[in-house]
């Protein structure tokens, strides 16, 4: 459910000359990182995300600027505004994720468990909610 969704509150390294945060493969995530992307340039007013993966989660990081996270399990939604570098959304698998109200010049930093594939997804809310009813052991919601 997205009550199984968590922030983590990353370790920070303070120093005169700036900080500095890690994140380091199976020490403070519970999964092997396999794909890092990152989403920049965001136009303002756009929307990013707007899908579910099945299998994949990921943690999500403001590694510059703030936006917000919307997340569905089908029966409950909560929205995280992500705005530190330090903190980490854990997204588990079987969650519908909007990203929304991103300011200028952020960077959604996103550690990801598996590599891309679009068979992955599913892109269609209606979808979601059928999958989500049916309670589809494939849409399993950890
Ligand atoms: P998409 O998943 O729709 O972006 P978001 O969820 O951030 O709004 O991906 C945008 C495009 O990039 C889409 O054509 C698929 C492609 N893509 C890859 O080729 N590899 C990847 O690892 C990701 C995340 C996306």
């Amino acid at each position: 459910t997205v009550f199984d969704c968590s922030i983590l509150d990353l370790d920070k390294a303070h120093t005169l000359k700036g900080n500095l945060t890690v994140v380091e493969n199976l020490k403070n995530i519970p999964f092997e990182i396999k794909r890092v992307y990152y989403l920049y340039d965001v136009p303002g007013g756009s929307e990013r995300g707007g899908h579910a993966h099945i299998e994949l989660q990921q943690y999500l990081i403001a590694a510059s600027g703030s936006f917000d996270v919307k997340l569905s399990d089908g029966t409950n939604t909560r929205t995280v505004c992500l705005n530190r570098p330090y903190y980490a959304l854990h997204i588990v698998p079987g969650i519908w994720r909007e990203l929304q109200n991103f300011s200028s010049g952020s960077i959604c930093l996103v550690l990801a468990s598996h590599p891309y594939d679009e068979t992955d997804y599913v892109r269609s809310f209606d979808e979601f909610i059928v999958a989500k009813e049916r309670n589809n052991d494939h849409m399993r919601c950890r």
